[in-house]
């Protein structure tokens, strides 16, 4: 029996989903693990969102399929953030669509748009889906290094001239996963006019918007004038408002690449649960107090992680956004060996940046997504290691 596709066998299980097995096994064997790998926030979702999916649950209307591309409120909530955030108008009946999570339509979008042999830019490292996305929509990738001497951020110039009249795609991702790099709007000028030179769809994964410090206010790619004729953005309700589990999110812009996404998702899925929307309408287009005090608890985890890694000869730094630090790992170690020993000496997962692509290679990332008390915990821990690592 064919139990598998071949384009299936050409690529890995999800490397999140491999680490929490590992995770898993070792808690079966008593480990006390402190899991600092998958950015899953553990603050818990605000109480006016919770609310607001009960009353939703109430209401009989809303345990029928869902719109396809999304509830009325819910779209227009997406669009209201864009005019008040941004000053950008978008479209709720064609220029917004409701998502089951971001990951789902970057995924389906690329089905959508990517042709056998078509060529994509993905900036290297990355977050996986993007590559994995590819391969399966049989679309040929090109990486585009992201060096911390030019802020994590692709030289646009120096890509191969035949890659760049090949490809019909390219992905950028700011605030960036797993970097925490950061990008001014002039970066976007840059960005849409080489994807317009180009002839390049042009995709922003935009899921960290809000999680944002130290003043900095992460911008859209629609800021730029004509972005629309070329990009769509990716947004995410998981991190902004701990909401991973609830599965939503949104793309933005372009109307006739979301139309393709709608045609496709239509004949594979029927759209997020309603009462997911209204909460998520309702966490858009409220108060966002919320989003700030989380971001504030992000930032202190972040600087007391970087103190601790220091204190044991760790170069550190840190960033204006994201839940993650990306560090490189001492000399001498590879990423996997590094994490291997860190897991090893004191049950702390962090993800090896060579997960991201051959550009993390030489790096880790650490999510600031467990608890204060635990992160504390994991600071303890690895100070003990000081004699392991710290160059005399
Ligand atoms: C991450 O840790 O990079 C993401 O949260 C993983 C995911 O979205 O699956």
């Amino acid at each position: 029996m064919k139990y598998r596709s071949t384009k299936l066998s050409n690529i890995p299980p999800y490397q999140f989903a491999e680490i929490q097995k590992r995770k898993y096994e070792l808690i079966d064997t008593g480990v006390d693990i402190i899991d600092l790998g998958v950015g899953d926030p553990d603050l818990p979702t605000p109480d006016h969102i919770v609310s607001r999916m009960i009353d939703e649950l109430g209401n009989p209307a809303n345990s029928r399929y869902p719109s396809f591309g999304g509830c009325q409120e819910f779209r227009e909530a997406v669009a209201d953030f864009y005019r008040r955030t941004y000053g950008v108008e978008l479209d709720p009946k064609t220029e917004v669509h409701a998502l089951i999570g971001s990951k789902e339509g970057i995924g389906h979008l690329m089905q959508a748009v990517v042709d056998p042999g078509d060529s994509v830019l993905i900036p290297d490292p990355s977050y996986p889906v993007y590559r994995m996305a590819t391969i399966l929509a049989e679309g040929s990738y090109h990486p585009m290094p992201l060096e911390a001497e030019n802020g994590f951020k692709p030289k646009f110039s120096i890509i191969d001239k035949d890659i760049v009249n090949n490809a019909t795609v390219m992905f950028l991702n700011y605030p960036n996963n797993p970097t925490g790099a950061t990008v001014d709007l002039e970066f976007y000028k840059q960005a849409v006019d080489f994807a317009k030179r180009n002839d390049i769809l042009l995709i922003n994964d935009s899921a960290y918007n809000m999680v944002t410090y130290n003043g900095y206010k992460a911008p859209t790619v629609f800021q730029v004038s004509g972005a629309k004729n070329l990009a769509v953005e990716f947004g995410s309700l998981s991190k902004s408002y701990s909401m991973t589990g609830w599965r939503i999110g949104y793309v933005v812009g372009n109307k006739d690449v979301i139309n393709s996404l709608s045609i496709y998702k239509s004949n594979i899925d029927t759209g997020v649960f309603t009462p997911i929307q209204k909460a998520g309408a309702h966490a858009l287009n409220s108060d966002q107090s919320c989003v700030e005090e989380h971001n504030q608890i992000y930032k202190k985890r972040g600087e007391a992680m970087i103190k601790a890694l220091q204190s044991i000869g760790i170069k550190a730094e840190t960033t204006n956004a994201t839940i993650f630090l990306w560090v490189p790992v001492p000399e001498g170690y590879t990423s996997e060996q590094f994490v291997a020993t860190i897991l090893e000496h004191t049950g702390v997962i962090f993800t090896p940046g060579n997960v991201f692509g051959p550009s993390g290679e030489g790096y880790f990332r650490i999510s600031l997504s467990a608890s204060t008390p635990r992160i504390n915990e994991a600071i303890k821990r690895i100070k003990e290691l000081k004699d392991r690592f710290l160059v005399q």
